[in-house]
């Protein structure tokens, strides 16, 4: 049977779908709040808590085509990619999942029932893997299903027991081989031939049985369940009758597509084969949220991205050239994944402000790359120039890495981690001087935060610090850290600048500027006037106003998340936010400038929030509970299991720690003051709240004031009279600019009165004051006009320069060239010219020697004459 990629994905999901299978859409490859998990890397991920029976479904079998990203993480499959025939960054996996329904014997007889009957792969050609100890699914294979024993293979490694990650659901498993026959080399798995391309693993069936710890220990599940996947490449290139999963239809048309635009004729080029997988991992990473940046999952798309660049770039592609894909790859895959076509534009803008960016350094970076390996001796690439590729041309390590292996070299991984950790030690020293004052110090205390309810409260003195060491008491003047055993002093986190106020104790009080955590205790910072000692009582005060202020810069933030999402998209994710009295900073993932109209409209939107006046909830949960609530968790975040959730209307859901307002009208006024990018794919946008809003505005307004009245106008007129202005300044220009070459005309009309004779042939020399140098050559023209046969010279002096041109009539210049007239000049006022026989220019930095220099013309002139 001969089938489409696009076929066969559907085939399999109505064939299960027809067995009482769910079909579940493909989840998204950045998994949800699992800081356990990079990339979703299998079709179960969404389904973990299903298995690990903390989350019910409505059914209990379900079918669905994955899309995985095996780069980073457990399973990493980047370097590969090229390399082999089976190695993908993406791919998709199907699957078939029973969540305490079915177990071994129904999963081995879908499995072989689909293979054998409804895609007819002969019976013959496959054979199969069990683990070691698994007598029962030896005896399904064997005598339910009537595979010959030798074709059912004990395999006692990892290799047949699959875990999630290092923890998660677990068990273990069954895998199915097909052989594509003796004219490859390998042998079947567990031979010491299995890593040949002979016998291929097409299907995975992991009988989930255990959730395994952190500690290595094995806790059983509630319910046997059943996680299935095949790789639907490699299942495609069987029924396709070939042997490479890029021979396969869906690789082809990418790899024609590829090759049409980088300009290549030749098909086997390697480079096209990593370009065709890359686009597929990068295209739907920038679909699911992944901005290409330094860390992270967004550092992984960066080195992608590169790595297929730098392999057009190979191939010579002489322009930007990636993003063009995104068109072919929405043909083939657009049906099976909607969201890809949705989000064409926003994937193609990336990655072409991506490649723009990298290919501003890329060529250099090659040019320094080729000129060591030219001169390399030995087979490894030196960790510095490793780093310096890294560092100044932006070139990912596995780029440079995937260069050397193709001049079979390595690279040198010790050196260049020793590199990066000296810029590591340099950059910490740049910024540690003014060393954190509360850095070193373990402080045991925890310290209960009162302040969501309270501004003031009773508390004891449980630990004071000063120069960095504990100490009993603190005197008059002295700075230092107060740790309280309670406050109502917010400490900074989550952006959120810390709280200042006083801390009254019996003989004296301490001013706080600064509240900070250490560990779980809260550190006032601050300096004391009279006598602070430990084990005083103390009356904690915020400074209300100024927690109030940030209140309402800290709601604010979260509606301004909220607009951007709504107006940017979906891509738009928080990526940093600081959070002040005076004003609040939050930057987002973003791969553009916004555009004034956006920004007005987000401006608009956050201030309709803040009128509608929605009282804000603030509710502990579990964490799962808040994922289902739709709150808005970071990416790459670790929460606890219990997290607060702030809820502003229908308009924002967010876990958040920090404090808030009572109700977003309280914000009264939300002012974007700026936007900017701040690094690659991220955004940076500052705003006011509250009475700084209203500062804001009134500063601008008064400005506008200032402006209209200089300009004589009304506020309303100010832009047309700037405009008339500037009418008015070019015209002034105009007139002045002709007024000028009149002038000039007019000085060598006058000039005439100065031409002398010598031997019978017209001389003029001017000294001339105030004139352009860039007049001198119309007025040169002028005057021969004039003087019909003879030699002209012109000096201008200004500012420590001198300006200097020679003229010399076409029926004199066998006589005198004014190339070396001009020069005889200008070597007597420290310069130096050139130019044509009948004109030659000149510049000098000696004026003071001008004049003599014109005089010594007459001279010159008698003995050339
Ligand atoms: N989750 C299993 C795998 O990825 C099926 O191989």
């Amino acid at each position: 049977m001969t089938l489409s990629t696009a076929d066969l994905r559907q085939k399999f999901i109505d064939y299960f779908k027809s067995h009482g299978h769910q079909a579940v859409a493909s989840s998204s490859l950045v998994p949800a709040d699992d800081p356990t998990l990079l990339f979703t890397n299998a079709g179960m991920n969404q389904f973990k808590d299903t298995f690990l029976g903390t989350e019910q479904r409505s059914y209990t079998r379900a079918v669905s085509s994955q899309r995985c990203v095996r780069a980073g993480g457990k399973h990493n499959d980047l370097e590969n990619v090229g390399y082999t025939a089976r190695h993908h960054t993406f791919f998709e996996m199907l699957g078939n999942f029973s969540f305490g329904d079915y177990f071994k014997k129904e999963a081995i007889e879908f499995a072989w029932n689909f293979l054998t009957k409804e895609i007819q792969l002969p019976k013959e050609k496959l054979l199969v893997t069990v683990y070691s100890e698994d007598d029962e699914a030896f005896d399904i294979w064997e005598n339910h299903i009537g595979v010959p024993k030798e074709k059912i293979i004990r395999i006692s490694t990892s290799d047949n027991f699959w875990s999630m990650g290092d923890t998660g659901p677990c068990g273990p498993c069954s895998e199915i081989f097909y052989d594509h026959g003796a004219h490859i080399w390998g042998g079947p798995p567990g031979t010491p031939e299995e890593d040949g391309d002979r016998f291929i693993e097409i299907w995975n069936l992991v009988f989930m049985q255990y959730n395994k710890q952190a500690d290595g220990t094995m806790e059983p599940l509630p319910k046997p369940s059943i996680d299935t996947g095949m790789g639907l490449e490699r299942i495609s290139a069987i029924l396709q009758n070939v042997h490479s999963n890029y021979e396969i239809d869906l690789f082809q048309n990418l790899i024609k597509a590829s090759a049409d635009i980088v300009g290549t004729q030749d098909l086997e080029n390697k480079s096209l084969r990593v370009i065709a997988d890359h686009i597929r991992s990068c295209s739907f990473l920038i679909c699911d949220g992944v901005m290409p940046s330094n860390e992270g999952r967004g550092y992984v798309l960066r080195r992608i991205i590169r790595r297929a660049v730098r392999h057009g770039y190979k191939m010579g592609a002489q322009d930007i050239f990636f993003y063009k894909l995104v068109e072919a790859l929405s043909k083939e895959m657009g049906a099976a994944y909607p969201e890809l076509v949705d989000q064409r534009p926003v994937v193609e803008k990336v990655l072409r402000v991506e490649e723009e960016q990298f290919s501003k350094t890329l060529a250099r970076g090659m040019a320094m790359l080729n000129d060591t390996l030219d001169a390399l001796e030995g087979d490894t690439i030196p960790g510095d120039v490793v780093f310096k590729l890294y560092d100044t041309y932006g070139f990912p390590t596995d780029l440079t890495n995937d260069v050397a292996r193709e001049h079979d070299l390595k690279i040198d991984e010790a050196g260049f981690e020793a590199a990066m950790q000296a810029q590591r030690e340099r950059a910490q020293q740049a910024s540690s001087f003014g060393a954190d004052y509360n850095s070193k110090l373990a402080v045991e205390h925890q310290t209960s935060f009162t302040g969501y309810t309270e501004v003031e409260g009773e508390a004891n003195v449980v630990e004071l610090i000063a120069d960095n060491a504990f100490c009993d008491s603190l005197a008059d003047g002295q700075e230092g850290v107060v740790v309280l055993d309670q406050t109502p002093f917010y400490a900074e986190s989550g952006g959120q600048s810390g709280d200042k106020g006083v801390l009254r104790v019996a003989k004296g009080e301490f001013i706080v500027t600064d509240t900070q955590k250490m560990g779980n205790a809260f550190a006032h910072k601050g300096k004391v006037k009279g006598v602070i000692n430990k084990g005083d009582k103390a009356s904690a005060a915020i400074d209300n106003s100024n927690r109030e202020a940030v209140k309402k810069n800290h709601s604010a933030t979260h509606l301004l998340h909220a607009a951007l999402r709504e107006i940017l998209g979906e891509h738009v994710t928080q990526k940093g936010s600081l959070v002040e009295a005076q004003r609040m900073r939050f930057d987002f993932s973003h791969f553009e400038a916004m555009t004034t109209e956006q920004i007005a409209q987000v401006e608009r939107r956050v201030n309709e929030e803040v009128r509608a006046n929605h009282v804000l909830k603030t509710e502990l949960m579990e964490l799962d509970e808040a994922k289902a609530s739709g709150a808005m968790a970071l990416f790459g975040e670790k929460y606890d299991e219990k997290v607060r959730v702030v809820t502003m209307g229908p308009f924002s859901v967010e876990l958040c720690g920090g404090t808030h307002v009572k109700s977003t009208g309280e914000i009264g006024l939300f002012k974007i003051v700026t936007e900017a990018g701040i690094a690659s794919g991220v955004r940076r946008i500052e705003a006011v709240t509250g009475e700084h809003a209203i500062a804001y505005v009134q500063k601008q307004q008064s400005m506008l004031s200032e402006v209209s009245g200089l300009l004589k106008s009304d506020v309303q007129n100010v832009v047309e009279r700037i405009i008339s202005l500037q009418n008015h300044t070019k015209e002034l220009e105009k007139a002045l600019n002709s007024a000028k070459q009149k002038l000039a005309s007019q000085q060598g009309a006058d000039m005439l009165n100065s031409v002398i004779e010598i031997k019978g042939t017209k001389v003029l020399i001017a000294n001339l004051e105030g004139v352009e140098s860039k007049s001198l050559r119309s007025m040169m023209d002028d005057i021969k006009n004039r003087i019909g046969e003879g030699i002209v010279v012109l000096g201008v002096a200004g500012d420590n320069k001198v300006n200097l041109i020679a003229g010399v009539t076409k029926g004199l210049t066998s006589k005198v060239k004014a190339g070396e007239l001009v020069n005889f000049v200008a070597a007597q006022v420290g310069g130096k010219g050139g130019g044509r026989p009948d004109m030659a220019q000149a510049g000098g930095s000696q004026p003071e020697n001008l004049s003599a220099a014109l005089d010594s013309i007459n001279a010159w002139l008698e003995d050339k004459l």
